[in-house]
């Protein structure tokens, strides 16, 4: 079990304390206790259905805590008004719902609705919000389109777009880059690191993806079963024996060729036993056997003779 590391010293605006999520008597998240640290970018994985998204729900006020609370500066986020959360913190789901053939610009512009008065239903800071979300997310081509016939990468963009738009300094971005090909899963992130950078937003990501979270957090947090395992650094937290604990997979964790970061190599893919041969259990960081193939890069333990596979019935099936 890896020990969770200390709560962070940073400022946080937005925290979570004994935080417990449930969907009518089922508990899916157990006392969360949970720092964003300003500023910073915060990324949560872990295993399917534990409680991720869940958790993001409740950050951006979606989902009512069945005990502690989420804070806002200090504040209960349930007891504030829906208008001043609005405007401080912007939720894009893992799963958006977009309105019957409503346009792209339509959609961007509802961005800004926690901006607007009675009085001026839209001004030159929500046109000058949308058009800059728009070039961002490389989606103003498509202003005039209906989102009901958007490719779902596309309709991803739209969607991170009108999140943009809000102009919140907070962000939560549920799998953003879900439906996006490598190119646009990688500007999508270098976008959030941009914000993180250039306008000090604090974000909060949910990634599916450990290399990528590892790559982008500053702060990583890593849960299973609705409860937190670790948090801290990448580098703290992405470990071959947290990789095992929370996703059970045997894996080498290695540094990323290009960043440094930790980099998870999964162990070797299931093969068929040469004919006569037993397969025994191995994982990948078995005893070097000099004769086995090895990638370019990869370190001499973690190579596993081509015969032997990782133990396949301990990963998760959820
Ligand atoms: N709207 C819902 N109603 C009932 N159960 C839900 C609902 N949404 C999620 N769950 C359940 O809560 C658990 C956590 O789900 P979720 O937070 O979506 O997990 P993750 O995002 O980590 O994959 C899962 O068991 C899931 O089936
Ligand atoms: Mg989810």
């Amino acid at each position: 079990m890896t020990a969770p590391a200390p709560a962070t010293t940073a400022a946080a605006r937005l925290t979570a304390s004994e935080l417990t999520l449930a969907y009518e008597d089922r508990t899916v998240v157990h006392e969360l206790d949970l720092a964003i640290p300003d500023g910073e970018v915060t990324v949560i994985v872990g295993p399917n259905a534990c409680g991720k998204s869940t958790t993001l729900r409740a950050l951006g006020r979606l989902l009512k805590p069945k005990g502690g609370s989420v804070l806002l500066d200090g504040e209960a986020l349930a007891k504030l008004p829906t208008r001043r959360v609005a405007q401080q913190i912007g939720l894009l789901p893992q799963t958006p719902v977009a309105p019957e053939a409503i346009t792209v610009g339509d959609l961007v512009a509802r961005g800004r609705q926690p901006h607007q008065r009675w009085w001026q239903q839209w001004s030159d800071a929500d046109e000058t919000a949308v058009t800059e979300a728009m070039a961002r997310t490389d989606v103003a081509e498509l202003a005039e389109r209906s989102v009901d016939e958007l490719s779902g990468g596309q309709r991803q963009r739209v969607w991170i777009a009108m999140a943009l738009a809000q102009e919140t300094e907070l962000l939560l971005l549920d799998e953003p880059t879900t439906y996006l090909d490598i190119s646009h899963q990688v500007e999508v992130l270098d976008l959030v690191r941009q914000l993180n950078h250039d306008r000090g937003r604090t974000v909060v990501v949910v990634l599916h993806d450990l290399n990528q979270a590892a790559r982008y957090a500053d702060h990583l947090v890593a849960m299973k079963a609705g409860r937190l395992v670790a948090r801290g650094t990448p580098a703290e937290v992405v470990t071959e024996e947290l990789v095992r604990e929370v996703f059970g997979l045997d894996c080498v964790v290695i540094p990323d060729p290009v960043t440094g970061s930790p980099l998870v190599v999964p162990g070797t893919p299931w093969q068929p036993s040469a004919p006569g041969k037993s397969a025994p259990p191995a994982g990948p960081s078995a005893p070097a056997d000099s004769s086995a193939p090895t990638g370019p890069s990869a370190p001499a333990d973690a190579s596993a003779p081509a015969d032997k596979k990782p133990p396949l019935d301990e990963r998760p099936t959820s």
